[in-house]
């Protein structure tokens, strides 16, 4: 990929983009498994997403929200502390099916918090990013992805 047309930019934010669809999926299917009652497969999707938003995470925070704070530090740091608040939630999944009956609703009430908080990287962080980020920016928020990984499926 070239340095000049914004092609290097385009891919990294449609690879966090299509892991938030990846994410938005399961979430579906936590809703579908709360319709049938099944706290375990809950459990275990949740285990799925926390397992996507790992690297994902890393890279927005350590790559992007690094070149964005300087300009937006209130917005950033809002998003940062939903990350803060979805980790802990699904966090508790993260050795099996949480015992507190009280977990299901709080995972959905989270999964909420986590679909709005896409929106708004996809309508308003993304946009910025590709705005105020310059070539050596990244590469050096794929340096990010480099080392972190995804659990994208790869061509
Ligand atoms: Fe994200």
């Amino acid at each position: 990929m070239c340095e000049y047309c914004g092609c290097q930019s385009l891919a990294t934010i449609d690879e966090l983009t299509r892991e938030h669809d990846m994410v938005v999926n399961l979430i579906g299917e936590v809703r579908a498994a709360l319709a049938i009652g099944d706290a375990g497969r809950m459990a275990e999707l949740a285990r799925g997403i926390a397992a996507i938003l790992g690297p994902h995470t890393e890279v927005e925070e350590r790559g992007l929200f690094a070149f964005l704070t300087g300009e937006f530090p209130g917005q950033v740091a809002a998003l940062e502390a939903e990350h803060r608040t979805i980790e802990a939630v699904l966090a508790q999944a993260a050795d099996g099916t949480p015992a507190d009956p009280g977990w299901p609703a709080r995972l959905m009430d989270t999964l909420e918090l986590l679909r709005e908080h896409i929106l708004k990287e996809q309508d308003g962080v993304f946009p910025a990013a590709l705005i105020a980020l310059d070539a050596t920016d990244w590469d050096a928020v794929e340096a990010v992805r480099a080392r972190v990984g995804t659990l994208l499926p790869q061509p």
